[in-house]
């Protein structure tokens, strides 16, 4: 008899040993597709097998779920730790899908995540935050509150990265940890926390960047629109040229897309209106645009402080057509002193030296925006009403 329970309880340790690094990735039409990626470590590759479904019990694997993982390398630099992914496309909105992988002689547990709805009218949550390098046990307390939040409001559908996930974006090894340290989000029933992520200036190495994010193809510049039913999340990246080809696509997908949006929210890392440090490229090349399209609001990072901006149109503040700037860094790095006396921070706005991220509710009339503290205590609670923007 105990023999058999040794046995049982090699083999059922054998099948289940973790998988390292799974996470999905939405970037331009979450509503539709989504990206599932893992580690295999280890000299040899082997392409990995997904077993995805609209059912549980994928782990079972119907090969009429299978789906063969199509992105097969080491990461950027390494020797030994494969990238293998899987892009998903065809979804359908709103829907929770279910998945089991298999790789190297190992089985994970069966994970799932839920697509984004297409309704433009449906209620969609999402968090942003963004810094979360260099102080793991803070980012680890931080991720597990994260949890907390995502257990209680599953229409929570991804969390909105600022950058700066690590300090040094060279070091694979630090990646490990972060993406370790990200399933500390899931929830006890394996839901996970999809991710949309811009580069900061940590993730120095823009091909691992890419690979950690899977960001390939016409995302290989890491800047792009993530659209979800009427709201558009203009991920911008601040660590290459803000004008050149990275501006001519954001007008240019603005054009395109402004007369079926009806929420403009954009997140890059360096601030145009920092509580901290000196502006960033963004004020001169981004902030004319997100003026003259009437953002909603705009996700900064970088300083590790919290701050909310006053409404600012033309360098003033303008209570009708300002656009109000959050942000800046706090999910577990350590925490600056901002500058409290800059113009743009006075009440309504504020600077606070806290550790934070911020839940955003899109509705079909209003936006709410709650600022959360670490244990989900709210620090501030505003609205946004749709505005009228140039078609
Ligand atoms: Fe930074």
């Amino acid at each position: 008899m105990k023999i058999i329970k040794i046995l049982s309880f090699i083999i059922s340790f054998s099948v289940f040993a973790e998988i390292p690094h799974i996470r999905v990735l939405f970037h331009e039409d979450p509503s539709h597709e989504a990206t599932i990626a893992f580690t295999q470590k280890g000299s040899k590759d082997e392409k990995g097998e997904v077993f995805v479904s609209e059912k549980p019990g994928t782990c079972s694997f119907e090969l009429n779920s299978l789906k063969v993982t199509n992105i097969n390398r080491l990461y950027h630099g390494e020797k030994n730790n494969w990238l293998h992914a899987v892009n998903l496309t065809g979804l359908k909105p709103d829907t929770t899908y279910y998945f089991c992988i298999k790789n190297d002689g190992q089985t994970s547990v069966e994970y799932n995540f839920v697509t984004t709805p297409s309704d433009p009218n449906a209620q969609v949550f999402f968090l942003f935050g963004g810094d979360s390098r260099s102080e793991r046990e803070n980012r680890i307390r931080i991720n597990k509150s994260i949890r907390e939040l995502f257990e209680k409001n599953p229409k929570i559908y991804a969390l909105v990265h600022g950058g700066d996930m690590i300090w040094d974006g060279k070091d694979f090894e630090e990646f490990s940890e972060w993406m370790d340290d990200h399933m500390l989000t899931s929830t006890s029933n394996h839901r996970l926390l999809p991710l949309i992520v811009t580069q900061g200036n940590h993730e120095s190495d823009e091909k691992l960047f890419s690979d950690i994010f899977v960001l390939e193809g016409n995302l290989s510049d890491a800047y792009y629109v993530t659209k979800i039913g009427k709201t558009a999340i203009f991920n911008l990246n601040s660590n290459i040229s803000a004008g050149g080809d990275q501006l001519a696509w954001f007008e240019a997908k603005l054009k395109e897309i402004t007369p079926n949006t009806k929420w403009l929210f954009a997140n890059y890392h360096r601030p145009a209106y920092p509580a901290v440090k000196t502006p960033g490229s963004a004020k001169k090349f981004w902030v004319p645009v997100f003026e003259k399209y009437q953002f909603d609001l705009i996700f900064e990072s970088d300083g590790h402080v919290l701050k909310k901006t006053v409404p600012i149109f033309k360098d003033e503040l303008n209570m009708d057509k300002g656009i109000i700037y959050v942000g800046e860094g706090g999910l577990g790095v350590k925490l600056r002193t901002p500058d409290t006396d800059r113009w743009y921070l006075q009440a309504p706005g504020y600077a606070e030296s806290l550790h934070h991220y911020f839940l955003i509710e899109v509705n079909e009339n209003q936006v709410k925006v709650e600022v959360l503290k670490e244990g989900n205590s709210v620090f501030d609670t505003f609205f946004l009403k749709p505005r009228v923007r140039p078609l």
